[in-house]
């Protein structure tokens, strides 16, 4: 398995590229399932969950190509997928490929809505607690569809088509909205989703289904209004830029010191996070090409941040915050209420010399002087990049285990930071 090794103490300075978003590719991607046409997507990160959802789409008949690099592109770009679901010819998502990646429960909705039935494997559990899909299901059986829980396999069926109903949904989740729009596109009538996520990625698809014919209005806000179509088309669509990715560079730069611009950034994708490093005393300023991060010299305050659904500070950053908070001075807070189990980094960076004590949901981080490189491991995706960025700083070497974690959300990661002046490689197996 490859290892990423890191020397810390560098300063950051230059331009780091960021690309398009991972978590509305996925539901882009799984969109495709929607129509008989061409669905093609622009700035499509190269990341392993993207292959894995291109297999995952191949066992239900779907094709996708990816066309070659045009003169003038680089690494930078992202790539541009050719999606077509022209037949598909299984309705089965099965164990083996479901259990790899949770997102890929998704295409149960967008192949009742087509097929009239699906067979998806439950997700399991994960490294980030327990993640249930009850709401997922609750959608879709609002919608009208007649599920069974048969062998471990979500059965769903609705013969006739699905119904437009009103969906409230008791909690916020990304991934049962999703579900929800994706299933009420192509049903009979008007559906209301209350209570709706309102991340960014969800506009994003809304605005691809639009464009493939959809008529979905509200979307980036709690009420989302479905009218339901008889059939949506292909079309032409490229990936936002990943606020995940652009908020994990600027606590890198903010751990490192230095001055970068995160090119193709948008702050309004993560105000909360970018608040939250200003309150650090971290420059970040917004420009027409991205957001410029600065920090020289003077040290980090504390803060205090609680994750919770967009717009607010985002589960997703909340380890990379911790890994920056480590070397803050004084006593920082961090309070994870989207996920009740996702503290897995802590162990790991008190390895490299962090004091953080947990009690419940609340993270508590006393600031230490300095980190000492060791090696660890992590098990999830920004579990992991939390330990690179505390490895920026800490003295010595750090090698961060089982990167395969990194490769599934972070593009070129090393190529990314090392661009910039850190000392990074990745030592394969
Ligand atoms: N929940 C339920 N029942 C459900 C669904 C969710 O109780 O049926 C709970 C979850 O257990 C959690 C909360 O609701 O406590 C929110 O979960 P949500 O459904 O919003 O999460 P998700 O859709 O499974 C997406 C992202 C995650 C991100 C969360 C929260 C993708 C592919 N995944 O997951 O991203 O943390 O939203 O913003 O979009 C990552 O990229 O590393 C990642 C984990």
């Amino acid at each position: 398995m490859d290892r990423i090794r890191i020397v810390g103490g560098r300063r950051l300075d230059g331009v780091i590229p960021i690309s398009g978003a991972k978590n509305a590719t996925l539901p882009l991607m799984i969109a495709s399932l929607l129509t008989g046409e061409t669905l093609t997507l622009d700035n499509v990160p190269r990341l392993a969950d993207v292959v894995l959802l291109q297999r995952i789409l191949g066992n239900h008949g779907v094709d996708v190509t990816v066309s070659g690099k045009r003169s003038g592109e680089t690494a930078d770009h992202g790539q541009t997928l050719h999606i077509s679901a022209a037949r598909i010819v299984d309705t089965t998502a099965p164990y083996e490929l479901v259990s790899k990646m949770r997102a890929s429960f998704w295409v149960l909705a967008p192949l009742v809505a087509r097929m009239g039935q699906a067979r998806v494997s439950m997700p399991g559990g994960c490294a980030i607690g327990t993640r249930p899909v009850d709401l997922l299901i609750m959608a879709m059986e609002r919608l009208g569809a007649r599920i069974d829980i048969d062998g471990g396999y979500v059965v769903a069926r609705a013969p006739h088509g699905l119904k437009g109903a009103e969906i409230v949904f008791p909690k916020v989740t990304v991934g049962g909205t999703h579900t929800a729009i994706m299933a009420a596109v192509l049903a009979d009538g008007t559906t209301v989703i209350e209570n709706a996520a309102r991340e960014p990625e969800i506009g994003d698809v809304a605005d691809c289904l639009n464009k493939m014919g959809a008529r979905i209005s509200g979307a980036g806000t709690n009420r989302i209004v479905v009218e339901g179509v008889t059939r949506l088309n292909g079309a032409r669509h490229a990936v936002l830029p990943d606020r995940i990715e652009t908020g994990t560079y600027a606590m890198a730069v903010a751990m490192a010191g230095g001055e970068v611009l995160l090119q193709n950034a948008r702050p309004e994708l993560l105000q909360a996070a970018l608040d939250a490093l200003s309150n650090a005393g971290v420059s970040v300023t917004p420009t027409n090409q991205g957001i410029r991060i600065a920090r020289n010299g003077a040290g980090l305050q504390p803060v205090e941040v609680t994750t919770a659904p967009f717009p607010s500070f985002p589960t997703d950053l909340q380890a990379q915050l911790m890994a920056l908070m480590t070397r803050a001075r004084g006593t920082s807070h961090i309070v994870e209420t989207v996920f009740e189990n996702r503290f897995m980094h802590v162990q790991e960076l008190v390895r490299l010399g962090a004091h953080i004590s947990l009690e419940g949901e609340r993270a508590t981080i006393e600031g230490v002087e300095r980190l000492k490189g060791a090696q660890v491991m992590a098990t999830d995706l920004r579990a992991s990049v939390s330990l690179v960025i505390a490895a920026l700083a800490a003295e010595g070497e750090t090698i961060v285990n089982r990167v395969y974690h990194l490769d599934r959300g972070f593009e070129r990661l090393e190529q990314k930071l090392s661009g910039v002046g850190a000392e990074v490689e990745r030592l394969s197996a």
